[in-house]
């Protein structure tokens, strides 16, 4: 691509003619339509993003000068695709750079476009230049026809003589004309990831954004809807649904302007991040991607789901490891024969592995704590005298698989790798250092640590290639920003990290390609579709409070299938029963966290039988569609059901959460079953000698039924969940 730029470039005069007048690219799903077209004045502008039209001709009826300002003059105002600073639009610009001479515009004339094929859809290139600096942007463009998916992302590249700096470098700018905008956020924290709030839009900007840098998505997650006309609905009306693939701080900019028109700006956060880019390098901005529903935000996840499975998450298609995790039963404290024994437990529970937490490593200052330690990756020899191939082999002797916690990009200033090694890591020079979790980040933006990281895994995989899982942890954002290794480039510091960390998970995935990776942050404060391709799967959240998972599980489900989503059943809210809890992680991809000492032998034993039920049902529950019947955001009950793509089974998880006195409960309409097929119905994870109460276990029911009258499975209990199974006769 860089060499295809310079060339480019080179064959160009900087006296730019605008050859391509009026050069209309149709960016298209089955869908959805994106319209670029170039104006007289040889910009590209955006003419059209919406419902997918019927008539190519149409095409034809847009001219870029319908959007004139508000007093009638002809103005080139607003709808520039790629809007620079320094041009005659006075609003947020996508891309801002200072030049060698100090001049801090930017703008582009179109140059060429072209399409080809790619996996699951096409993509489009188009080729920028500014006319007075060679400053090339080249914007792609892949759309999922079948899936409604667009991603766009964007390559900047110079020849002047300097480094150019970069103060804004968005991934794209949509714009939207609509009578009003209605702005879904999903705001977060330790343990309340996804809370979904709405507001209507306003003249003037709202900015949702992070400078946590690495964890970077603890107080808010990298994904929005934007409801059109209407606010954000389940079932029916306009939504944008859209997500930026980035790992570290990001931004996205909602700005109405003053004739009440809304552009979207989505990029990395440039705060403290002007970047100098170097002659001939090319700087490539994150993907965005996003959906376009025009039947709710329902079916916007469904088309997301899809693609996610079909295109951006590593193993989409495959199948996932249930599991027992020792985390929240021992903590720190355990030992080679506990965990022995803990393998055990996971077999006669009838998951498939044994996930070890943090703790296994450490020797000078051992890992007992959060306090020392991290850093240092060799086994604690008293906690486990036979290292991890002694694991490995207990492992094996208890029939299971066996997975390892790490967080390799961290280190505790007690530890030997910081004595070793004090200037890999970021941390100010002349200032008094704080502390997030007793660590500090490691400097990713030198490829010496990158190498180190990569080491970790590299090296437990050498010594034990059956390690069939790991789970990568990131407890803390980055604190005193400076990194001892760019010295006075520190503006890359923010984003040369997390390419960093890209590089080590490239590595990872290249050598390691089969090996399924559980992304965790604290939880669930790393949620973003570019560290997924690296990852099977994220930690939703420590919280597994079952009524908390609820809410969320249901934000986090707005953008990842449920086969990307982990949740476990653990000793959270006892207060709720082994059932609730086990319902409510049946949701996603099942784990437990849990001593099965705690349970009752009727526990156990439905417990037993939840995992064989969720493993039969996988098709519907981890590779079919997802279905959100009712909201618990609006009211006391929440319920979703899952069909497998074959219509032949689905499952339909109901749960009561705080309902009221003698509410009145309404029954729950299943959908995406076939109207025509015949559905028995079967209450399943019951527990042991309890018989269903619900009227329809049993009987067979048309789909047509199912999804216009619905079932009576709610009820007026607190904390009580059933879970069904349909399936076609
Ligand atoms: C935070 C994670 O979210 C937890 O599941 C656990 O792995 C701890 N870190 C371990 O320190």
């Amino acid at each position: 691509m860089k060499n295809l730029l310079v060339t480019l470039f080179a064959c160009a005069t900087l006296s730019y003619t605008h050859a391509a007048e009026n050069k209309t690219i149709r960016i298209s799903t089955d869908n959805t339509d994106l319209v670029l077209q170039v104006g007289d004045n040889g910009r590209l502008y955006q003419t059209y993003l919406g419902e997918k039209l019927l008539h190519e001709q149409d095409l034809n009826n847009f001219s870029w000068s319908i959007h004139a300002g508000a007093d009638g003059s002809v103005s080139r105002r607003g709808w520039e695709v790629y809007s620079g600073s320094g041009n005659e639009d006075y609003f947020e610009p996508v891309i801002a750079i200072t030049h060698n001479d100090g001049n801090p515009s930017t703008i582009l004339y179109y140059v060429s476009s072209s399409s080809k094929a790619v996996d699951g859809g096409t993509e489009t290139v188009i080729n920028l230049r500014d006319d007075k600096y060679p400053v090339d942007v080249t914007l792609h463009y892949v759309a999922y026809p079948k899936e409604n998916v667009i991603k766009t992302w964007s390559e900047i590249i110079h020849q002047e003589k300097k480094p150019v700096i970069l103060s804004t470098y968005a991934s794209t700018m949509l714009y939207f004309n609509n009578s009003a905008y209605y702005l879904t956020e999903f705001s977060s924290d330790w343990a309340k990831e996804a809370q979904m709030s709405s507001q209507q839009l306003q003249f003037g900007k709202k900015v949702i954004d992070t400078k946590l840098g690495s964890r970077a998505a603890m107080h808010t997650h990298p994904f929005f809807e934007v409801g059109l006309d209407q606010p954000v609905s389940e079932d029916q009306g306009s939504v944008l649904m859209g997500t930026l693939g980035w790992t570290g701080n990001f931004r996205f900019t909602f700005e109405v302007d003053n004739v009440g028109n809304l552009r979207v700006i989505p990029g990395i956060n440039p705060y403290a991040s002007n970047y100098e880019l170097k002659p001939n390098e090319v700087f490539t901005t994150p993907e965005f991607i996003f959906t376009l529903s025009n039947d709710g935000a329902g079916k916007g996840s469904r088309n997301l789901h899809e693609w996610a499975r079909n295109y951006s998450l590593k193993d989409g298609k495959g199948s996932r490891l249930t599991l027992l995790n020792n985390w929240e039963n021992t903590g720190f404290n355990f030992n080679q024969e506990i965990l022995a024994e803990l393998m055990k437990e996971a077999k006669h529970l009838g998951v498939d592995m044994f996930l070890l937490d943090d703790g296994w490593f450490a020797n000078k200052y051992p890992r007992k704590d959060d306090h020392a330690g991290l850093g240092d990756w060799d086994v604690n020899h008293n906690k486990l005298p036979g290292g991890i191939p002694a694991l490995v082999k207990a492992a094996k002797d208890a029939d299971v698989k066996f997975g390892i916690w790490i967080e390799p990009e961290m280190v505790n200033p007690k530890s030997e790798l910081f004595e070793k090694h004090p200037d890999w890591v970021i941390m100010l020079p002349n200032r008094d250092t704080y502390y997030y979790r007793n660590q500090l980040v490691l400097d990713l933006s030198n490829p010496k640590v990158q190498d180190y990281v990569y080491g970790v895994v590299e090296n437990i995989m050498k010594e034990n290639p059956e390690v069939a899982f790991f789970k990568w942890d990131c407890n803390s954002p980055i604190t005193n920003i400076y990194s001892p290794y760019l010295k006075n480039k520190q503006g890359q510091l923010y984003i040369d990290h997390v390419r960093g960390i890209y590089n080590v998970l490239k590595r990872v995935k290249k050598n390691y390609p089969d090996v399924p990776m559980m992304l965790c942050s604290g939880g669930g404060a790393r949620c973003d579709y570019e560290a997924l391709k690296y990852f099977t799967e994220f930690w939703c959240s420590d919280n597994t409070d079952p009524v908390e998972r609820i809410y969320i599980q249901w934000g986090f489900s707005q953008f990842f299938p449920a086969k990307a989503m982990d949740a476990h059943v653990t000793s959270w809210n006892k207060a709720t029963s082994v059932k609730f809890r086990t319902d409510v992680a049946s949701m996603c991809k099942l784990g437990f966290d849990i001593g099965l000492k705690e349970l009752t032998a009727d526990e156990l034993t439905y417990c037993q039988t939840a995992v064989a039920n969720w493993k039969r049902l996988q098709n519907a529950i981890m590779d079919g569609d997802q279905y959100r019947l009712v909201s618990p955001y609006e009211g006391n009950h929440m319920a979703l059901n899952y069909v497998s793509k074959d219509t032949n089974k689905a499952v339909l998880f109901a749960y009561d959460i705080h309902p009221r006195f003698q509410e009145k409960l309404i029954a729950v309409k299943l959908q995406g079953l076939d109207p025509n097929k015949q559905y028995k119905v079967e209450e399943i994870n019951l527990m042991p000698s309890v018989t269903s109460k619900l009227g329809a276990d049993g009987k067979v029911f048309s789909g047509d039924y199912l999804m216009k009258v619905g079932l009576n499975v709610f009820g007026l209990a607190t904390t009580q969940s059933h879970v069904i199974e349909f399936t076609a006769q």
